[in-house]
């Protein structure tokens, strides 16, 4: 008999190409950003195997794009607002992120969510102007300690997928990367077990077929994120669940965040 969940998997796979994006959080000038760039391509030519993206600080974006031009690596932001212009200080819209060569946008970081009053409704309205200006946006989901213990987990990550894909259709979807980053591993040293990011990336995926439809959702990248590191890398990214990786912390290290793309 044929096994279809082995066809469905091995689909998935074939679909998927992994993505592994850094995200440098608050760090770096665009004179580190050129740094980085500098030791960083050499270090990872001829790669081809994943997607790279590389997320900086806003003022930094200009000097990736230029630094990374022609090597194939994509740059992204942390954030943007959902409004197109207007009297919004310090926020930047998806239309001027767009004009530096940005073409990834971070939404919904847990430091986001923790520190800047982020909720499952911002980014949602986020995540639609993305999708609308033809972004590739990266949606970050995932407990905080208290909930996995509570034995919340999966309840969490049902609440966060439903309200951040409200009103949004398949056929808008098709860009969309969701990010499992359990709050707890983020910046700690402590990183989720293979099984348990693949059973969270299980429940993101199934929430995404309810909302966005099966098809899109088969298709959707689901990557992982919580102290990644060139020491763990390779146990996650040889799951097939896993379809990359949202590194923080080990990004900034040229030398570390090539290891972890060499896996
Ligand atoms: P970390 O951060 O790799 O430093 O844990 C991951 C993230 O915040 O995306």
């Amino acid at each position: 008999m044929r096994d279809l969940s082995a066809t469905n998997k091995l689909v998935g796979t074939m679909l998927r190409k992994k993505l592994i994006a850094a995200n440098w959080k608050m760090y770096k000038t665009p004179e580190q950003t050129r740094e980085f760039f500098r030791a960083f391509l050499p270090m990872i030519a001829g790669h081809e195997r994943s997607e790279l993206v590389v997320c900086p600080p806003y003022v930094d974006l200009h000097a990736a794009f230029d630094s990374a031009h022609g090597s194939g690596i994509a740059i992204g932001a942390q954030n943007v607002f959902w409004k197109e212009d207007g009297a919004y200080t310090g926020e930047v819209s998806c239309s001027m992120l767009k004009s530096t060569g940005c073409t990834h946008v971070i939404i919904g970081h847990s430091e986001r969510r923790q520190y800047f009053g982020e909720s499952d409704e911002t980014v949602n309205l986020r995540l639609k102007a993305a999708l609308h200006a033809g972004l590739t946006p990266i949606v970050c989901v995932g407990e905080v300690l208290e909930e996995r213990e509570a034995g919340l987990t999966e309840d969490v990550l049902r609440r966060q997928c439903l309200r951040a894909l409200d009103a949004i259709s398949g056929e808008r979807a098709h860009k969309l990367v969701m990010a499992y980053e359990p709050v707890w591993a983020i910046g700690t040293g402590k990183t989720a077990t293979p099984t348990m990011a693949v059973e969270a990336h299980i429940t993101i995926r199934a929430e995404a077929s309810k909302s966005l439809g099966k098809e899109v959702a088969s298709k959707m990248r689901i990557l992982y994120g919580g102290s990644v590191k060139p020491e763990n890398a390779k146990s996650l990214m040889l799951e097939e669940e896993i379809d990359g990786a949202l590194v923080g912390g080990a990004s900034l290290d040229a030398r570390s965040f090539a290891s972890i793309v060499m896996y």
